[in-house]
């Protein structure tokens, strides 16, 4: 599903440079679970953004459902984001202005779906977020916990074959983090994709398939 090969990444902070990513490898099969644990400032974030296409390596492969991402154009990126792969935030990242049913429709609007399929789509992933009846309320007036649902669902709404999650539950209660992730992780199989999740959560990080651990640049197994 997603192949990483040396994958290389420094920031300049003007003086020095630092290896965030050192030769990194990766293999995520489909419908494999992974979890990605490291110390604050480790390089999950980074790592994260790197091999889901928001950003660029400085060197090495990324190849994602068999397309090398360094051989595509823009649009070509922007396509694959919006059909492949879903990301979920720490901090929700939905358009305040909306509702809810509008943040999580927004991916299919803007892939042309027709109005009867997206209609279809979202009261189905509604339903299944269990926010029926929030359906027509604005960001600002939902808590944490809902909000996290509705970028859970507006990630997972068209379908990605890989999921993106960087610290899903890291702003919620002990609670509220078990529930999201327990909807996330059923969302996640029910659809048959891929997850890549950045926790600090280690009892969460346990309940996936397969834990890695990024320090000082590498990522390496790790059992939790
Ligand atoms: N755009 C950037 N420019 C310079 N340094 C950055 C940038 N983004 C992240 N960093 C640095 O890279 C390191 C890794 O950050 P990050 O990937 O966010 O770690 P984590 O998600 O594990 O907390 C940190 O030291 C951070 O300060
Ligand atoms: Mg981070």
């Amino acid at each position: 599903m997603l192949i990483c090969n040396k994958i290389n990444k420094t920031y300049d902070d003007g003086n020095t440079k630092i290896n965030i990513l050192s030769d990194i490898d990766l293999n995520v099969h489909s419908g494999e679970t992974i979890s990605v644990v490291g110390a604050s400032g480790s390089g999950k974030s980074t790592l994260l953004h790197v091999i889901s296409s928001l950003d660029k390596p400085d060197s090495g492969e990324i190849k994602l459902d068999g397309d090398l991402l360094s051989k595509l154009s823009e649009s070509q990126l922007c396509k694959i984001r919006l059909n492949k792969v879903g990301f979920i935030y720490q901090f929700h990242h939905l358009i305040n202005e909306l509702n809810v049913e509008e943040n999580i429709s927004l991916p299919l609007r803007i892939s042309n779906m027709s109005k009867p399929d997206i209609e279809k789509k979202v009261d189905k992933i509604i339903d299944q977020i269990d926010m029926k009846k929030r359906k027509n309320f604005q960001i600002d007036k939902l808590s944490g916990g809902e909000r996290q649902r509705v970028a859970i669902a507006r990630a997972i709404v068209h379908n990605p074959k890989i999921i993106f999650a960087d610290e899903p539950t890291g702003n919620l209660d002990k609670n509220n983090a078990k529930n999201i992730f327990s909807l996330l992780n059923d969302l996640v199989n029910y659809n048959k994709s891929s997850l890549v999740m950045a926790t600090h959560d280690l009892e969460i990080a346990s309940l996936l398939s397969r834990s890695l651990i990024i320090e000082n640049g590498l990522l390496r197994e790790t059992r939790i």
